[in-house]
């Protein structure tokens, strides 16, 4: 196991009814931006019990930030900080908004051009205080220090600890109201998240290894149940705590990393729409086939601990591990192919170059998926 220091300082507030915490958990003189998305939040009941759990605070609102929320939107919303003195941002909604919200807090108290946050991994030297009332769970951008935002066809990130949501909010009963689309996208998004952080080489972190497995098997258990009996808060509950875990930071701490799904997906979003969940059930099968040889000692585990198989060779658990996967994005109903989402051969070069121009040359956890393989992958994706 490598060194590391870990340190999470999200509180969470979990379970029904637990938006009325947010009351208590900002401070009582801040003056709150409440920021949104295009309107769930109005339809399901989340907008009142944050409008209440308000009345003795001083806020506003921002609506409008997209799915991949968009750098101009999410300027006007500083704008907006700057010229009305808010001095706390509280963000409603799925990962897009709190991404979203992360970089208004952080542009907001900028000394430059915000577009170098992005572009350049500018430092910050500090940012608003945010908070989060999370109701699609999928990211973990609710308890970690990540955000994604595009422009263009630009799908890019900035981390920062000055951004991490100060408290969560994760009530499942709010996830009631999401499509089977959604649901489906965030059990693969949070899926996705925990094998990168896994499947790479054996270092024996034995917690970090059995806690990843607790989540995969929890995921794959309940994620169909999810969409086969949508109205049940006790799966809705182990998805929600479950996607949270799967990217703040614990089980990724002193491993190493594969995030080469991630920004190969990236790239597909940014040029052609796909949702984010849907890039990487598309690019995820194809990483773990070319890079098997790398990767057999910890999809052989995969297969004995979480799937259950005993009998063969390593490598024959291996590539029964990676069929596993494939069947059970399909029982998601997510595609597994670029031809499921009309994508093929022809949209590479697109997705090389840009995958060049962002600097993504080194990917996975050997550094060593340069511009070559990742397109013997994308071709293995079509
Ligand atoms: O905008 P509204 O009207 O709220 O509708 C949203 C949106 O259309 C809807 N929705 C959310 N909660 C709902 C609901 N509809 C009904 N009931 C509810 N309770 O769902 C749609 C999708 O929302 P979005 O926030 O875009 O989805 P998600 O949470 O999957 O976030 C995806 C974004 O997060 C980034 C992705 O790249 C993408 O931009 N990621 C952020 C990460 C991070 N910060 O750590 C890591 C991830 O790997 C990911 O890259
Ligand atoms: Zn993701």
């Amino acid at each position: 196991m490598n060194n590391f220091t870990f340190h999470n300082p999200t509180i969470i507030h979990f379970g029904q009814g637990q938006i009325s915490a947010i009351s208590q958990a900002i401070p009582a003189d801040a003056k709150v931006l409440v920021t949104y998305g295009g309107g769930s939040i109005k339809t399901n009941g989340v907008y009142e019990q944050v409008v209440e759990a308000l009345s003795g605070h001083e806020w506003g609102e921002f609506s409008g930030i997209e799915p991949n929320p968009q750098y101009d939107t999410l300027m006007q919303a500083v704008q907006k900080v700057k010229q009305e003195g808010y001095n706390y941002v509280l963000a409603v909604g799925g990962g897009s908004v709190v991404d979203g919200s992360k970089f208004i807090v952080a542009a907001a108290e900028f000394d430059g051009n915000p577009w170098d946050i992005l572009a350049q991994g500018a430092a910050l030297q500090t940012a608003l205080p945010l908070g989060c009332v999370l109701t699609l769970p999928a990211t973990g951008s609710e308890s970690n220090a990540g955000s994604v935002v595009s422009k263009g066809n630009d799908k890019l990130f900035f981390f920062s600890p000055l951004v991490q949501p100060a408290f969560a909010v994760l009530d499942p009963q709010v996830t009631l109201s999401l499509s089977a689309r959604q649901v489906s996208n965030g059990v693969v998004d949070a899926f996705v998240h925990v094998m990168e952080q896994y499947v790479t080489f054996p270092v024996n972190a034995k917690v970090q290894d059995r806690f990843a497995e607790g989540l995969l098997a929890t995921l794959m258990e309940e994620g169909p149940k999810a969409l086969s009996t949508p109205q049940d808060l006790k799966v809705r509950s182990n998805i929600m705590w479950s996607a949270t875990q799967a990217l703040n930071g614990l089980i990724g701490v002193g491993v190493p990393q594969d995030w080469a799904t991630h920004m190969i997906g990236h790239e597909i979003t940014g040029h052609y729409g796909v949702d984010h969940a849907r890039t990487l059930s598309i690019v995820l099968p194809a990483v773990l086939k070319f890079k098997t040889p790398q990767k057999q000692a910890k999809l052989a585990q995969f297969a004995e601990r979480v799937l259950g198989m005993q009998a063969g060779s390593d490598e024959q658990k291996a590539s029964q591990a990676i069929a596993k996967i494939e069947a059970f994005f399909q029982s998601m109903e997510v595609p597994t192919r670029l031809s499921d989402v009309d994508l093929g051969a022809d949209n590479i070069d697109t997705l090389i170059n840009s995958l060049q121009q962002h600097g993504r040359e080194q990917l996975g956890e050997h550094g060593d998926i340069d511009i070559a393989t990742s397109r013997k992958i994308l071709e293995l994706a079509c």
